[in-house]
């Protein structure tokens, strides 16, 4: 059985490749059979400072068919909007709720939440990390190949948040990561160490790149984000002319291996990061990965909320 019940999860870093192993096989038995009453009575606090509708939908809908409740808080609705601490917030929401999820600005702000609630709290987002995505798209990798250990992925464009959950994930998995991203906008230095480290644990590679078409080389998934996240509005000029030459097109994927599968996390700024000719083309698989973030969600769900655990 899984021993996380009760924990926190604000990154993949605090975890294990078999609690990794057993969330990705949870997931798969609760795609099979969606409806429990393993969460009966529980509430989950769903906290949102940004818009989401993939995270906030799949969160709401995973405890319903569980048979508990989410509770959605927009931060402007409620007294943290107006300044009422971090600190007061998770004391008093950890009164009532079993959990809070928290799409947050920054890391820190998550850490300060997590410190002071009595119940577990989840990462729906920060400016680090998004690993809730990150165990759908590795359960994504699994449906679409067959296994994670020796796959060849190929992350393109921003060194962001999503880049840096799937480079962590992936790599403690065994899947061969490359990391293509335009000078400047490189994933976060530790993150990048944490992840050469993970990939020889689990004997893979972990590679960073500034050249797309040296990353897509061999790979059998092709994965990209936005040029521009929540909150990045003002650089998008800026960011427009620096991720030239990183497109995920027709061309890029054909210097892929042929059976190669294109991945997002969605939202997609469409003829940005991706043509729509990839991504409604037949290699794409984003919403078999979007629908994917509910089952893998429920089995983080689960895993954390569930006073009895089913694997
Ligand atoms: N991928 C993702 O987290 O989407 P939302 O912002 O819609 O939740
Ligand atoms: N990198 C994006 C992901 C959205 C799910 C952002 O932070 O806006």
């Amino acid at each position: 059985s899984l021993s996380i019940q009760g924990r926190h999860l604000l990154s993949w870093t605090d975890f294990s490749q078999s609690d990794v192993s057993k969330l990705l096989s949870m997931t798969q038995y609760l795609k099979e059979n969606p409806y429990s009453k393993a969460l009966s009575g529980k509430v989950l606090a769903l906290l949102f400072e940004k818009s989401s509708t993939r995270t906030r939908v799949s969160f709401e809908v995973g405890m319903t068919q569980m048979g508990g409740h989410a509770l959605y808080l927009n931060s402007n609705d409620i007294q943290l909007g107006r300044g009422e601490s971090i600190h007061d917030t998770a004391k008093v929401l950890s009164g009532y709720v079993d959990g809070i999820m928290y799409r947050t600005t920054s890391h820190e702000k998550l850490k300060e939440l997590s410190e002071h609630a009595t119940v577990p709290v989840i990462n729906g987002l920060c400016d680090l990390y998004h690993p809730c995505q990150a165990l759908a798209d590795l359960f994504t990798i699994v449906e679409l190949k067959g296994s994670l250990k020796g796959m060849n992925a190929a992350f393109i464009g921003d060194g962001n948040n999503v880049a840096h959950s799937f480079m962590i994930l992936a790599s403690m998995m065994g899947v061969n990561v490359k990391v293509a991203t335009p000078k400047g906008y490189e994933p976060d230095p530790a993150l990048v160490e944490k992840s050469m480290q993970l990939s020889k644990d689990a004997e893979g590679a972990f590679q960073l790149t500034h050249d797309p078409e040296e990353a897509v080389q061999n790979a059998d998934i092709i994965y990209t984000d936005v040029w521009t996240s929540m909150g990045q509005e003002e650089e998008t000029e800026k960011r427009l002319q620096a991720f030239e030459g990183f497109q995920v097109n027709e061309r890029l994927m054909s210097k892929a291996e042929p059976d190669a599968h294109f991945l997002h996390c969605l939202p997609a700024h469409r003829e940005e990061e991706v043509t729509t000719g990839v991504i409604d083309g037949p290699q794409s698989a984003v919403f078999q990965q979007a629908e994917n973030r509910l089952h893998a969600q429920k089995a983080i769900l689960q895993a954390l909320l569930a006073s009895e655990n089913i694997l």
